[in-house]
C-alpha cells in the first residue's frame, strides 16, 4: 500500500483522490492493511469499550417513497402500527432496569404521533430513567426539532443517505438533499448529537459517488455515522438490484473511521444481515457501537425495511448475551457509561 496514504490516514487527513485510491483497492492484503488503520484509530481516539444501544421501531408508518425501502408508503403488503405511549415508556423503564443506558426511537417519517405527544414521552422516560434517548424519525420542522431537544432528546440520527444530488433524487423521487442537509444543520445548531450515515452500494452508486459520502462525513463532523449495505427489497421499485457487498461496507466503514477519528460508529445490523460474522468485521474495522432491536415481535415483523433482518426470529435477550461474548472475544468491552459524543463534554 501506498506509504503516503498510510502517513495521511493516521493523521485523519485524506483528499477525495486518497478517498477513491482506498475505495479502488484490489489486493487483499491492502485491503486489511486499511482495516487495521481505521481499527488503531478507533483504539486511540474511542478506546476499546462498545457501546450496546438498545433500539426500539416506535412505528413504520411512513410519508415518502424512498425507492430502496421496505415501508415507503406505497408498500400496501405491509401492515402499518404505532406503538401505544404507554407501551414505550413501560419498554423503557424495563431496559433502564436492565442497565441500557441508551434508547434509540425509530420510526418511519410521519406525523403517527404528534409532535406533543412525542415530547411528552421523552419527558416520562427522561424522569423516571437516566438513559440517553437516540430519536431517528426523518424530517421535521426546526420547531419540532426544537421541542423535542427541550423535552430532553439528546442525539438525533438522520443519514444523509447519499451525498450526491443526483443519486439522492434517483434514491428519493419525493425528496431533495439540500432539504435533507439543512435538517441536519439544524439538528447540529440545537445542540443535538447528530448522526449523518448513507447506504453502500445502492443502485447505480459509483465510486466517485461513495467518495462524495466520505467527503460529506469528513467536512460535516458529525458525532455519529450509521453505515450499512444498501439491501434488495421485494416491495419496491428496486426489486431487481443487487445488494452492497460486506468488503466494500467495510471499507466505507474504515474510511468513515479514518476521517472523524472519534465519531460513534455502530457495526450496523445491515452488515450483519449480508455477511455471516458481519457485525463482528465492523467492531475489528473501526466501529464502536452495537444496536439492538427491543421492537415487540408483534410489531417488528412489519418493521421490515429489508429482507432477512438479522433480529428478527431471535429474543433480544439472547442477542444481548451473544453479542456480549462476541465483544469480549475480540479483547474489547462493553461500555457501562451514557456513551455519549466525544466531541461534547456532558
Ligand atoms: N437496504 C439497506 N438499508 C436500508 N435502509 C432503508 N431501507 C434499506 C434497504 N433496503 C436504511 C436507510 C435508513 C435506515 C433506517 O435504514 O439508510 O436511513
Amino acid at each position: 500500500m501506498n506509504k503516503e496514504f498510510i502517513d495521511k490516514s493516521y493523521e485523519g487527513n485524506l483528499s477525495r483522490e486518497d478517498i477513491i485510491y482506498a475505495l479502488n483497492l484490489s489486493d487483499s492484503d491492502d485491503i486489511n492493511q486499511l482495516f487495521s488503520i481505521s481499527n488503531d484509530i478507533r483504539k486511540k481516539y474511542c478506546g476499546d469499550a462498545v457501546h450496546i444501544r438498545a433500539l426500539l421501531e416506535i412505528s413504520n408508518i411512513c410519508r415518502r417513497n424512498c425507492n430502496y425501502c421496505g415501508v415507503r408508503k406505497d408498500n400496501t403488503h405491509v401492515s402499518r402500527y404505532k406503538m401505544e405511549e404507554e407501551e414505550i415508556i413501560e419498554i423503557a423503564l424495563k431496559l433502564n432496569a436492565d442497565s441500557f443506558k441508551t434508547l434509540v426511537m425509530q420510526g418511519g417519517e410521519s406525523e403517527a404521533f404528534s409532535p406533543e405527544t412525542l415530547a411528552r414521552i421523552v419527558r416520562t422516560i427522561k424522569e423516571k430513567t437516566d438513559m440517553a434517548v437516540t430519536f431517528s424519525l426523518g424530517e421535521h420542522s426546526y420547531d419540532d426539532y426544537k421541542l423535542w431537544k427541550e423535552a430532553g432528546v439528546d442525539r438525533f440520527l438522520l443519514r444523509h443517505e447519499t451525498a450526491n444530488k443526483e443519486l439522492y433524487k434517483y434514491l428519493h423521487p419525493d425528496g431533495i438533499l439540500d432539504t435533507r442537509i439543512e435538517a441536519l444543520n439544524n439538528l447540529k445548531e440545537l445542540g443535538y448529537q447528530t448522526g449523518v450515515g448513507c447506504m453502500v452500494e445502492s443502485p447505480t452508486q459509483t465510486i466517485e459517488q461513495m467518495a462524495d459520502d466520505i467527503e460529506f462525513i469528513r467536512d460535516f463532523k458529525p458525532h455519529m455515522v450509521g453505515i450499512g449495505p444498501y439491501i434488495m427489497h421485494e416491495d419496491t421499485p428496486f426489486k431487481s438490484e443487487k445488494n452492497g457487498t460486506r468488503e466494500m461496507t467495510l471499507k466505507m466503514l474504515a474510511l468513515a473511521r479514518i476521517v472523524t477519528k472519534d465519531a460513534l460508529l455502530p457495526s450496523t445490523t445491515a452488515l450483519a444481515s449480508i455477511a455471516k460474522d458481519g457485525q463482528k468485521e465492523g467492531l475489528l474495522t473501526g466501529c464502536d457501537v452495537v444496536m439492538i432491536n427491543f421492537t415487540p415481535a408483534k410489531y417488528k415483523y412489519f418493521y421490515e425495511i429489508y429482507p432477512n433482518k438479522k433480529c428478527m426470529t431471535e429474543d433480544p435477550k439472547n442477542i444481548v448475551k451473544k453479542v456480549t461474548d462476541m465483544i469480549h472475544s475480540i479483547g474489547r468491552t462493553v461500555a457501562t457509561d451514557h456513551g455519549h459524543s466525544r466531541k461534547i463534554k456532558k
